[in-house]
């Protein structure tokens, strides 16, 4: 048997990532794993367990976590998560889960968690992953790596379009600076900064890049 493919999108917020993800993977036939849902899924439990403040903690998040009945779930192609039961997909955009999820997705057992469950899912099925460190930490191996940027104005300019007060800005610099998997892009991944490119032009740089090296779309 084959083993399956992974294309890693990594990039800061608002940078188009996750449209190209989707994209690549309806026109791939592929899963997408929208990793910062994920992470934002476990902010989100752990707000909702711990009164709403949120914990700073790590060893009171791996109690709470590990009293939580996690599982993912398709829905067509794309894989999230349910927490005891509960669709937390509503209130991944929530203020509270914009300002956690930077300090949640520090902890390394959260990162050990989500790591397993990305490697579980790309055992079974082709994946598109977009994410944060996933060419980098999650699947270094893999020889399909992109990393998608655009200006920082571009960005918040994006992000307010979609009627959000995401502070990308913040958020980026938090996550790039990090110590545990900052936001970095591979030395092997394609860069594409889509600041003043249409989606069509940055999905056909995409497909091109993978064609060559021999992924294609079924049937071509
Ligand atoms: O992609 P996003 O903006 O929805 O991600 C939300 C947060 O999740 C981001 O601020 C940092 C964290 N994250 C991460 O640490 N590692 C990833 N691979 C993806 C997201």
């Amino acid at each position: 048997m084959t083993p399956c493919r992974v294309i890693a999108m990594d990039g800061p917020a608002a940078s188009g990532k996750s449209t190209v993800a989707r994209l690549l993977a309806d026109r791939l036939d592929f899963a997408l794993v929208n990793s910062g849902a994920f992470y934002r899924a476990i902010a989100w439990v752990l707000l909702q367990e711990s009164g709403h403040s949120g914990t700073s903690e790590e060893d009171t998040a791996r109690k709470i976590l590990e009293s939580t009945n996690i599982e993912v779930v398709f829905e067509g192609r794309s894989a999230r998560l349910s927490l005891n039961g509960q669709n937390p997909t509503p209130h991944l955009r929530e203020p509270g889960v914009n300002a956690h999820v930077s300090v949640i997705s520090q902890f390394p057992f959260v990162r050990n968690l989500l790591g397993d469950i990305f490697h579980s899912l790309a055992a079974e099925r082709d994946c598109v992953v977009e994410g944060r460190d996933i060419g980098t930490c999650v699947f270094p191996d893999t020889p399909y790596k992109f990393y998608i940027d655009a200006s920082p104005e571009e960005r918040q300019r994006r992000r307010a379009a979609e009627g959000q007060t995401d502070r990308v800005a913040e958020r980026d610099r938090r996550d790039s600076l990090r110590a545990v998997a900052p936001l970095t892009a591979a030395p092997d991944a394609l860069r594409i900064d889509t600041t003043h490119l249409g989606i069509e032009e940055v999905l056909e740089r995409a497909l091109a890049h993978l064609a060559a090296a021999g992924v294609r779309p079924q049937g071509t």
